[in-house]
């Protein structure tokens, strides 16, 4: 694979790991970002955002000048052959991508980009944004290509490296077949088809992903009506490889920066496109109810009522490994609990808020507490000494939204356990 000049517009999580990645992978990438911070600050190898691995990655591109970070997009453009657009598409109103930041780029790249040079979307945007980019770029001599990113947060840097695959939407064969030679050296089906149709399953895999978790939450809840192990039948469904293990493991619902966005947009995309997209509207509101779910829980676990308890909740982030709060489920619950009349004490390993009562010690949650509450998985959870928690609260209530702690050794320490669908 020989290299290439690329450029990179917009650093978030996307943007960042997507110009790290390619120059370790011996590109020669310019990233360019409309905060002066944000491109000082990465430009001295510091991190604005915390992702596993990055961090070494970044440095080594500064040292041997593989990448560097300019301010603006009209900068990062000229001698690059690659562009890759990697910008925030945040949800409207009426659940549609607001495809603002993703036009003004390309507006004011458009002048600027090499002949023969390829802008590529790698943001999550409505099926139709490629062709519309096109236009609004207006150049023959460029082509517009998706190449919808599957990054989680939390494991960037290893879904860059060791993709599940690689989907490039062009607009002919042999454009696909360029991008796909900046992927060249890595070790993942490489699939290149239409731009609408890259565009389609970036929304249809995050909707499936969605749609399964909600399935398997609501399996949850049946199985804790008619008394069956929540987690065996879960085990038992994912056992058969046409359903596979990933990705059912009930929680308090899922969150995030990308499903509840990434759900509204496909239900808008389809009804803008005379489809009523029943099962992804389903999904959506069994992810609601999950919160709901979790909260009588919590109010049985405290009497039936919230009014005047205390409750300490243990975990904040949408999910381990992150310090991202956005959409999280933990958030949702806290907030009911609040509104309900709860004092409520929270600790996360990393995540923060300036909305809540806050401790950076975990078994001060327990304090004086009537139940503790477990809404995030991190490993930490499953390890706390429960003896020593138990000792700090007024009740017994011990509610695991993430099924991370042990029934028996909650029950030995003196807890009353309870998680929907497990005894
Ligand atoms: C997701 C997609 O996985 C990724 O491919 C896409 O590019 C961006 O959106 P992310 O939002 O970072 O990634 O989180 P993910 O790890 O997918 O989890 C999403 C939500 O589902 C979280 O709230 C998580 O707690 C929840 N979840 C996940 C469960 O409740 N149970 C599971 O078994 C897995």
């Amino acid at each position: 694979m020989s290299s290439k000049e690329v450029a990179v517009i917009g650093t978030g999580y996307v943007g960042l790991t997507t110009g790290v990645g390619l120059a370790s992978l011996g590109h020669n990438v310019v990233c360019a970002d409309i905060d002066p911070e944000k491109v000082d600050m990465l430009t001295r190898g510091e991190m604005p955002i915390y992702e596993e691995g990055l961090e070494e990655l970044l440095g080594k591109a500064l040292d041997d000048g593989s990448i560097r970070f300019v301010l603006g997009a009209e900068k990062a453009v000229p001698d690059a052959e690659f562009v890759f657009m990697c910008l925030p598409t945040p949800q409207d109103d009426d659940g549609s991508a607001n495809l603002r930041y993703v036009y003004a780029a390309a507006s004011e790249i458009a002048p600027h980009l090499e002949s023969d040079s390829i802008v590529i979307n790698k943001s999550t945007v409505p099926v139709g944004t490629a062709k519309a980019t096109t236009e609004l770029i207006g150049r023959d001599d460029v082509a517009v290509v998706s190449n919808p990113e599957f990054l989680r947060e939390g494991s960037a840097v290893r879904d860059f490296f060791s993709p599940a695959r690689i989907v490039i939407g062009a607009p002919a064969l042999e454009i696909g077949e360029r991008v796909a030679e900046l992927y060249g050296s890595m070790d993942a089906p490489i699939q290149v088809t239409s731009p609408e149709s890259a565009e389609l399953i970036k929304y249809a895999a995050n909707a499936f992903l969605a749609t399964k978790l909600s399935f398997a939450n609501s399996i949850a809840v049946l199985a804790d009506k008619v008394g069956a192990d929540a987690l065996s039948v879960l085990h038992g469904l994912g056992t058969d490889e046409r359903v596979g293990p990933y990705f059912l493991s009930p929680g308090p619902g899922w969150g995030g920066s990308c499903f509840p966005k990434d759900t509204r947009a496909l239900l808008h995309i389809a009804e803008t496109n005379g489809y009523h997209f029943e099962m992804v509207n389903a999904a959506i509101a069994a992810n609601r109810d999950q919160l709901f779910h979790v909260t009588n829980m919590i109010a049985n676990a405290v009497g039936g009522r919230l009014f005047d308890k205390n409750i300490g909740v243990l975990g904040l982030a949408f999910k381990k490994g992150t310090d991202d709060v956005r959409d999280s489920p933990a958030e949702a619950i806290i907030r009911r609990l609040i509104d309900g009349g709860a004092h409520v004490r929270v600790y996360d390993p990393v995540a923060q808020s300036d909305e809540f009562d806050m401790t950076d010690d975990p078994y001060e949650v327990a304090a004086d507490a009537d139940a503790v509450v477990v809404l995030t998985e991190w490993d930490e959870f499953g390890e706390l000494d429960l003896d020593l928690l138990r000792s700090r609260m007024k009740g017994d209530g011990l509610v695991d939204g993430r099924y991370i702690i042990d029934p028996d050794a909650a029950r030995t320490a003196g807890f009353h356990y309870r998680a929907i669908g497990r005894y």
